[in-house]
């Protein structure tokens, strides 16, 4: 099987050249020009890029007394409509459950993907077992652990378990995660604000201020820094939460931040749109923020603060978000984008000028493919790479809309919204699940991408650490005791 992407012009992280990619068995064979031979497509006009990889998705996740809509099948198809090419899913084990008996509940639906997928473990529970079963977890190939600091109740850890969980992922060579606002201030807003008779989904946005998730993440930054773990903050939504990583990076600390797609151009007004389906479709934690916040966040794409767009795909129906009709904290918080993440940053991004075509294969695959290893497997336009690209045509519009999305839910958060930049074709290991628009995406044709712990930058944090390590002072002088 042999496939020719012909006169495209490539766009990698750090070069832009014109070649053409030769694909072999899913694999890159040969990258240079007037390559003949095999299948070709033509990507006049386009720029070839390692394929997306979405890093934080909830495909059919059990959360909030619901399953969230999209699965491993549509979720993984919508993204490649969209050009991403792999999502990181995030396993959550229930309360006592096992995290290995957990991760088979996940690889028994991903078996229904389209595209590669690997896994993060969540830890929402600590105990003997847990810490047991992490190591399991790191020798399946997941190593990268998520920690809720919010959902008090329910999947929220303390900070003597963050503590501990994180020099347990430091010590097996892992990444530590955190989704970062406080669960304690979010539940006393939330209780105060319901006494009040603020019911409705605007109330979502006010029990969870900027600062629950700036406080959190400088929490979060500072006990990965004691444990001496390297860690990467979810959904970074805020200046208060970027400041904290901005720091913590300018002092050295391994710290990365992860921007959502809806945070970079939804803002909160959406909250006091009149009809309460339009506002509680987008509820979801942390909140769109007030348009300001924006700023923050391209300014820390562009300068690298921060480091990952993500989408945080959790989908739920109109019919779902109704839980939480007269009671604003049963609605299902999240919110969807697997297949708009690239187009709407593309148009909000590079065709403002706020980023560089390579900028956006850095922020939509690149950096995040290094962070998690698996990089140059993923992420990467090189020999011996996945053939997981997207033929990106810059001069493509459409209008999103939920009539036609890959989405099995029934509205989009960014219906209306223009965007220029779209996939003319879109391979995932080489099959081209996208062609010019129409959907050619093979149910199951995914696979799991174990991970390798250790990284260079936990081999790098491990030595410090044990350089600095507390020893005994060995002293010439002994007082005798007892005098
Ligand atoms: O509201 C959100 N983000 N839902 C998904 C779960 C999470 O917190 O990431
Ligand atoms: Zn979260
Ligand atoms: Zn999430
Ligand atoms: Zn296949």
């Amino acid at each position: 099987m042999t496939t020719i992407i012909r006169n495209g012009t490539i766009v990698t992280a750090d070069l832009t050249y014109k070649a053409d990619v030769r694909i072999e068995n899913g694999v890159i064979a040969e990258i240079g020009p007037n390559l003949k031979g095999g299948t070709e497509l033509d990507a006049t006009g386009c720029y070839v890029m390692p394929g997306g990889i979405d890093p934080h998705t909830h495909l059919e996740m059990p959360f909030m007394g619901t399953y969230s809509a999209d699965d491993f099948e549509s979720g993984t198809r919508a993204g490649l409509a969209g050009g991403t090419t792999m999502v990181v899913d995030f396993v959550l084990p229930g309360q006592g459950q096992g995290l290995m008996d957990a991760a088979q509940m996940w690889h028994n639906k991903s078996g229904r993907a389209c595209a590669d997928y690997s896994y993060h473990m969540a830890i929402t529970w600590w105990g003997q077992k847990v810490w047991e079963d992490m190591s399991a977890s790191v020798d399946a190939g997941i190593t990268s652990f998520k920690h809720f600091m919010a959902y008090k109740g329910a999947l929220m850890v303390n900070d003597d378990e963050l503590f501990a969980s994180f020099r347990r992922v430091g010590e097996l060579g892992g990444l530590a995660m955190v989704h970062a606002e406080n669960g304690d201030v979010v539940a006393e807003l939330t209780a105060k604000l319901l006494a009040e008779g603020n019911t409705g989904p605007e109330a979502h946005a006010y029990s969870r201020p900027p600062q629950v998730e700036g406080e959190a993440t400088n929490r979060a930054i500072m006990i990965a820094d004691m444990a001496g773990v390297p860690l990467y903050v979810v959904h970074t939504s805020c200046e208060e939460a970027h400041e904290a990583i901005r720091r913590a990076r300018m002092l050295g600390k391994r710290v990365w931040g992860e921007p959502l797609i809806q945070h970079l151009t939804l803002d909160e007004s959406e909250y006091f749109h009149p009809d309460w389906d339009h506002a509680a479709r987008r509820v979801m934690s942390p909140p769109f923020r007030d348009k300001k916040h924006q700023d923050s966040l391209w300014a820390g794409l562009q300068s690298g603060s921060l480091s990952v767009v993500a989408t945080d795909h959790c989908s739920f129906t109109t019919e779902q978000k109704r839980f939480g009709l007269g009671n604003f904290a049963k609605i299902p918080n999240g919110t969807g984008g697997l297949e708009d993440r690239m187009p709407m940053l593309w148009t909000h991004g590079v065709n403002t000028g706020r980023l560089t075509p390579n900028e956006f294969v850095a922020v939509t695959s690149t950096n995040i493919a290094k962070i998690l290893n698996c990089y140059p497997k993923k992420g990467a336009i090189l020999v011996g790479a996945d053939a997981d690209l997207v033929v990106w045509d810059p001069a493509k519009e459409k209008t999103i809309g939920a009539a036609s999305q890959q989405s099995k839910i029934d509205y989009n958060v960014f219906e209306g919204q223009k965007v220029k930049g779209l996939p003319r074709f879109t391979l995932t290991r080489g099959h081209v699940a996208i062609h010019d628009g129409e959907v050619r995406t093979r149910e199951g044709h995914g696979q799991f991408v174990a991970r390798e712990p250790r990284p260079a930058v936990n081999r790098a944090l491990s030595q410090w650490k044990d350089l600095t390590a507390p020893r005994p002072v060995v002293r010439t002088g002994v007082p005798a005791t007892g005098v």
